[in-house]
């Protein structure tokens, strides 16, 4: 199967999105509220609309399931996987770091993915064993081989407040044996960053399947390496998801090892 056209009408539909979010960077927004530190606004509806408007006039036989309450089944072998803006509270903010994140499945495997930065005009994409880009331009993971030298990137769950698995021990834990810690926002783009060397590794939990599932791919196929926090396979359905350029992955899981686990 050849994945290009797919690729494309993806990258269409999340630089239509993106666009729309970018010139509406300074608009008012409708905040709703979905837990404590969990926010949604109509710009979140309106940029999945526009990407399942195009998808879906393209596509119209594809599944799809997108974060704002959005699961079409249609009985197909293709499903889109869909977060309309990830990073929605920096958004809300105007802290310029959000982007829409699309991945294609076929089979339950995802086979190709795109996340557009409309702030930095950044269109990352993937597809299945033939690479990732960023801008069209192949992308690879860092060579940082030593944890203490490595430049990590994290985030927080919504039920932080709430829950004693909130990735606070993890946090202290890495702080004192790496050069740095980043918490920027976008899940999407934290993986995007591991994938082109921004970033050596990432770790996060309770993360869904739209936030991850473009950017699993992306780094995967950058010469990264991803799992669970144990070292399994990993899922963008899983619980836990550690990404690494592969040299620091067994230092990460023997770190994230002395925290709690879910
Ligand atoms: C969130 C962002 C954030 C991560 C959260 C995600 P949203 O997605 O990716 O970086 O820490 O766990 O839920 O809500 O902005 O789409
Ligand atoms: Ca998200
Ligand atoms: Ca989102």
């Amino acid at each position: 199967m050849e994945w290009e056209e797919s690729l494309k009408v993806a990258e269409e539909a999340s630089r239509m999105a993106g666009e729309m979010l970018r010139r509406n960077i300074d608009s008012s927004r409708e905040i709703v509220y979905k837990g404590a530190v969990n926010l949604v606004t109509d710009f979140d509806k309106r940029s999945q609309d526009v990407i399942f408007s195009h998808l879906s006039s393209q596509f119209p036989d594809h599944d799809f399931l997108a974060e704002e309450d959005l699961c079409e089944q249609r009985g197909s072998e293709f499903r889109w996987i869909i977060d309309p803006i990830d990073g929605t509270t920096n958004y809300v903010h105007n802290f310029p770091i959000f982007c829409v994140s699309i991945a294609l499945e076929w089979k339950n495997k995802v086979v190709c993915g795109v996340i557009y930065d409309p702030m930095r005009e950044e269109m990352f994409s993937a597809i299945s064993g033939k690479g990732s880009q960023v801008n069209g331009q192949k992308i690879h993971t860092s060579a940082t081989s030593d944890l203490d030298k490595s430049l990590l990137a994290t985030g927080f769950p919504y039920d932080v407040r709430e829950s004693e698995v909130n990735n606070i021990d993890h946090f202290a834990n890495f702080a004192t044996r790496v050069q740095a810690i980043r918490r920027c926002g976008s899940a999407a783009l934290d993986l995007c960053y591991v994938a082109c060397g921004r970033f050596d590794g990432f770790w996060e939990l309770k993360l869904s399947p739209w936030d991850v599932a473009a950017g699993v791919l992306i780094v995967e196929e950058s010469g990264g390496h991803v799992s669970s926090f144990q070292g399994e396979t990993a899922s963008i359905y899983g619980k836990d998801l550690l990404a690494s350029n592969g040299l620091i992955h067994e230092q990460m899981i023997q770190i994230l090892k002395l925290g709690k686990q879910l």
